[in-house]
């Protein structure tokens, strides 16, 4: 069965009260319509068409080739964004399914259990209903007396024994594709509010004999739409908690899940360890045995096996294993430590490479460096890596020892084994196995490479 699916994303989203398109409201550290469109293709294998209206440019720009886009110019109701996207699936589809993109919590396997209840019933139309206490604001599924679904009416055309009924459709359907293109052009506009209603096809359906077939969801949490940002702090603390379990039961330890954040793009191995506090976003990958936190955030990094990242901040950063940081340190883009690196209280790294088992204990900044194998980065070291112009680069070889506050002005190289005194002011390259101080630093003299050989 060749499977459509067509998300309804055009709205405005006015309760959100915000510049920003709902769909593009954040949950975690995803837009919102990004959960949407990524179980969209775990079950159909393909992209969605998407029906965009409201800002559709900002849509289209922040989900780019993942979907395809249909233009909906104006909002003439559901059953319209539908017929405005039949172009896109009429020639290839034999099933279409239609959700909306301001419900980022609907899963993969809901949908995939109602495509099998669709070809398994042989329906026209299967949708999704929901039990809720308070059914306001949604369209009331309609049963005979034999429990078969004739029809859905919306709350404002409902009969006040209507509005009564707590099954109601969820707004999640699959539909046999050729029975909705003919259809769609027959739906007559509401009486009342002028709009093409999408369920108005159930009424249809049932007139023709066709079999409908309504499945009440199991967790009414996934198919409720998010309207205001009271839903979307919800709906936020709903996904981190589905993610959390996952890897929880996966082999990672959480301390206190409840303060943990993890993006649905975090790839996590056995036994990492996260502390309270902890946001880890992005394509962040981390190696077994490694613990993060408390009070850290990550984004899209490469951590390795066996680190320790404590109170820091680590953005675009690779950590090979064993490498340890913080507390306090700042890794901005760029910052690469090889394995073993020691990184303590208040440093910060950025487009630096710090070789295997270099230490860099306190206050320090390494900027547009290159730092070898074994260096030691005494307190207080700074690369004075702009020159007001140009960013310029720090290189220094394996097994230097700077003294504590040396000042690097760069483009400058500092030689392996060579030294700095406390306090210099290092202007000009240091040859190998050389000690230089003062300011600026001047070679003072030349240190044995007993230890080296
Ligand atoms: C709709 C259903 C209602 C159901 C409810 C579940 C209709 C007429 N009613 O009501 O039975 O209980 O969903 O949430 O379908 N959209 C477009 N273009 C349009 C109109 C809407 O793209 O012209 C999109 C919106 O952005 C939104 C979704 O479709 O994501 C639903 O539209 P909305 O107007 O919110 O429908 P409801 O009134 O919630
Ligand atoms: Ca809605």
């Amino acid at each position: 069965m060749q499977l459509a699916h067509i998300i309804l994303a055009a709205g405005k989203g006015t309760r959100m009260k915000s510049r920003l398109p709902k769909v593009l409201h954040p949950i975690l550290d995803q837009p919102m319509i990004l959960y949407s469109v990524d179980t969209s293709v775990r079950v159909t294998g393909r992209k969605p068409v998407l029906v965009i209206g409201h800002a559709a440019d900002q849509v289209r720009e922040t989900v780019g080739d993942r979907a395809d886009y249909v233009l909906q110019q104006e909002q003439l109701g559901t059953g319209h964004a539908v017929m405005v996207a039949m172009p896109a699936v009429r020639d290839w589809a034999d099933a279409v399914l239609v959700t909306y993109g301001d419900m980022p919590l609907l899963r993969a396997e809901t949908l995939r259990h109602l495509v099998q209840t669709h070809a398994d019933t042989q329906s026209t139309i299967t949708m999704l209903s929901v039990i809720l206490d308070d059914p306001h604001g949604y369209g009331r599924v309609l049963r005979d007396d034999a429990g078969q679904v004739i029809g859905v009416v919306e709350e404002v055309d409902a009969t006040p024994e209507q509005r009564k009924i707590r099954e109601l459709n969820a707004g999640i359907y699959c539909f046999d594709a050729a029975w909705l293109d003919e259809h769609l052009p027959r739906i007559q506009p509401s009486p009342i509010k002028g709009e093409y209603y999408l369920p108005e096809l159930i009424g249809m359906a049932v007139a023709e004999g066709r079999r409908v077939t309504a499945i009440p969801v199991d967790d009414p949490q996934e198919v409720v739409g998010i309207n205001t940002r009271v839903h979307l702090a919800e709906a936020t603390q709903i996904m981190q908690r589905r993610i959390n379990e996952q890897w929880m039961l996966a082999g990672v330890t959480m301390t206190d899940p409840e303060t943990v954040y993890i993006g649905p793009r975090v790839q996590l191995a056995q036994d990492v360890v996260i502390h309270p506090q902890t946001t880890l976003y992005g394509e962040t990958t981390v190696g077994e045995g490694t613990e993060i936190g408390p009070q850290s955030y990550i984004l899209a990094s490469t951590i390795g096996r066996n680190c320790h990242i404590r109170h820091s901040v680590v953005e675009y950063a690779v950590l090979e294993d064993d490498v340890d940081v913080g507390p306090f340190a700042h890794l901005r883009k760029g910052a690469h430590l090889a394995q073993g690196v020691h990184m303590g209280n208040f440093g910060e790294v950025k487009n630096s490479y710090l070789g295997p088992g270099t230490k860099m204990g306190h206050f320090s900044y390494v900027g547009d460096a290159e730092i070898g194998a074994n260096v030691n980065i005494g307190a207080g070291t700074i690369t004075c890596n702009y020159d007001g112009v140009r960013k310029n680069k720090t290189i220094i070889e394996d097994d230097v020892f700077i003294g504590s506050d040396t000042l690097l002005v760069a483009p400058v190289r500092v030689g392996r084994g060579a030294k700095t005194g406390a306090g210099s002011v290092v202007t000009r390259d240091i040859p190998p196995y050389t000690l230089a101080y003062g300011v600026p630093a001047k070679p003072k003299r030349t240190l044995s490479s007993d230890s080296e050989s």
